[in-house]
């Protein structure tokens, strides 16, 4: 992957900042940044539902999402089908939402991660492979609720 798309709420403007500079600079990556950029409130579900729509459109294959939990954006960004959207606190969560679950969209709470461990999250989201096999037939069923 050359190309990341991001997104966030105020809640998480400031860690938004620094993955991006971390994707451009250590890692390389191309990134389509949507936004916010500072700290007046704002409503997540909004920048959920455009980088989800774009990542259903084929624009980038996977995003990233941050508000102050994680847990809005989570909730929003799965309400669109074709999203698997993954909350993850840790490495190891980041891990297995892509191999077993191929999560296409990492969510990150900024009032909850300091700034290396979410970048240690981001990286190894990055690199991991979907595992498949027993894991998309799970993902077909997921995919036929509705
Ligand atoms: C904003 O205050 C906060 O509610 C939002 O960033 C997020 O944590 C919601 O789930």
């Amino acid at each position: 992957m050359n190309h990341l798309i991001i997104a966030c709420d105020h809640g998480a403007w400031e860690l938004k900042k620094a993955l991006v500079e971390h994707a451009q600079i250590d890692l390389q990556l191309e990134v389509r940044d949507l936004g916010v950029n500072g700290p007046d409130s704002v409503d997540y579900p909004g920048y959920a539902a455009q980088l989800c729509q774009r990542i259903l459109r084929g624009e980038a294959k996977r995003g990233v999402l941050l508000c102050g939990t994680g847990l809005g954006m989570t909730m929003a960004a799965n309400r669109f089908k074709g999203i698997r959207a993954a909350l993850c606190h840790d490495e190891y969560t980041a891990r297995m939402s892509r191999r077993h679950n191929d999560a296409n969209v990492l969510v990150l709470g900024g009032r909850v991660l300091g700034p290396r461990v979410a970048m240690g999250i981001l990286d190894v989201w990055l690199a991991e492979p979907f595992d498949g096999g027993r894991h998309q037939r799970r993902i077909d069923v997921l995919d036929a609720l509705g």
